[in-house]
């Protein structure tokens, strides 16, 4: 394995074995408004969801996270059997490794194999930069080619990059060429966070682009900062690990960043909300507070690595849960579910 290979094999295997989560999770500061006589049957209630002009069995989509190193096959055709299953989005982790080396294609593509109606290619955001505009286009279509991909997504990560020893932290020229993949590239692009969160303010550039959605992937589950901290303190990097733990709970909370983003892109692009969703309950908030669909990553991780029949349980349990939460809103539909009331408990999110 090479040291890609490596870094991707310790991030799967210290998210599982370590507690890497930010400290609070503020999904726990929102509270769905219940409905005591929702006057409708469950069973007529219709779940079907439409995102990114496709439609899904409900709104949720895997969050990308892996592929690159051997293991990563199997995770990634687990999740890919679940997705098919119920018909939801999935997303593969930074493609970067097999477009260097071509042997790898197999633990992205694997996903190909399976009739899932959204799938989403990944790239992250220092790599385009090294790239450049045009290798990066090529690169792009690579991808999307590689897992028969529907959205190209591109990751923000530089919270782990600059905790990262060998992180890469140029940014510039960044949204240019983020600008120029949306207009060229044949599939919708979506700009996504990895854990830090989006603001109003980067939400409202970004509007100016061709994007046709952003995942916030906020603050108040999987911190890279963590994940960092335990990396570099197992080769005794005193360092970077005190890094990794003074920036831990570094970011914009995922629930405040959704509700941030709205505002900005006023409807304009769709809403993806990854980070610290837990249930079905968490991610049915993040609908009803302004997502068109809520992502899972950690929560899904541990059954993809045990196996196909665990990763279908942990969804079925997922998508059981936001079903509940539609009928005791009195939600006929994913669009009613939009309309459910809330209101926010507790005094660590701000909004
Ligand atoms: C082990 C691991 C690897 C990840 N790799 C990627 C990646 O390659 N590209 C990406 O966009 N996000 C990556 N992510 C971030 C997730 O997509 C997600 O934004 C983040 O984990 C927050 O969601 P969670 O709280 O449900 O875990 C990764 C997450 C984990 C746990």
């Amino acid at each position: 394995m090479n040291q890609t290979e490596i870094r991707k094999d310790e991030h799967i295997k210290i998210s599982l074995e370590n507690d890497v989560s930010s400290d609070y999770n503020y999904w726990d500061d929102i509270k769905i408004i219940h409905n005591a006589l929702p006057e409708l049957n469950k069973d007529e209630i219709n779940y079907k969801h439409k995102i990114f002009k496709k439609e899904i069995g409900a709104p949720l989509i895997i969050a990308g996270m892996t592929g690159g190193y051997t293991k990563a096959e199997k995770i990634n055709e687990n999740l890919a059997i679940a997705a098919e299953k119920f018909q939801i989005g999935l997303g593969v982790g930074s493609q970067r490794a097999a477009i260097e080396k071509n042997d790898l294609k197999k633990t992205y593509s694997v996903v190909k194999n399976y009739d899932i109606p959204l799938r989403i290619a990944n790239i992250g955001v220092s790599q385009i930069v090294e790239w450049g505009k045009d290798k990066t286009l090529d690169f792009a279509k690579e991808m999307i080619e590689m897992i028969d991909a529907h959205v190209f997504a591109i990751c923000l990560n530089f919270l782990q990059e600059v905790i990262q020893a060998e992180g890469e932290t140029n940014a510039k020229g960044a949204i240019e060429i983020i600008s120029h993949l949306s207009s060229e590239l044949d599939v919708p692009v979506i700009v996504k966070e990895s854990g830090a969160g989006i603001s109003y303010e980067l939400a409202e550039r970004l509007s100016k682009t061709n994007i046709a959605g952003i995942d916030v992937g906020g603050l108040g589950g999987t911190s890279f900062s963590a994940i960092e901290h335990y990396r570099a303190k197992k080769i005794k990097d005193e360092l970077h690990a005190r890094g990794g733990k003074t920036f831990w709970n570094w970011g914009i909370p995922t629930p405040t960043s959704v509700v941030e983003v709205s505002d900005a892109t006023e409807g304009k692009i769709e809403i993806i909300a990854t980070g610290g969703i837990r249930n079905g309950l968490d991610a049915a908030k993040a609908i009803i507070i302004g997502a068109d669909a809520a992502g899972i990553a950690k929560t899904i991780l541990k059954p993809a690595t045990e196996g196909k029949k665990e990763t279908i349980a942990e969804l079925e349990a997922i998508i059981k849960e936001i079903r509940a939460v539609m009928f005791l809103t009195g939600s006929k539909n994913t669009s009613e579910l939009k309309n459910a009331n809330w209101t926010v408990i507790g005094d660590r999110l701000w909004m």
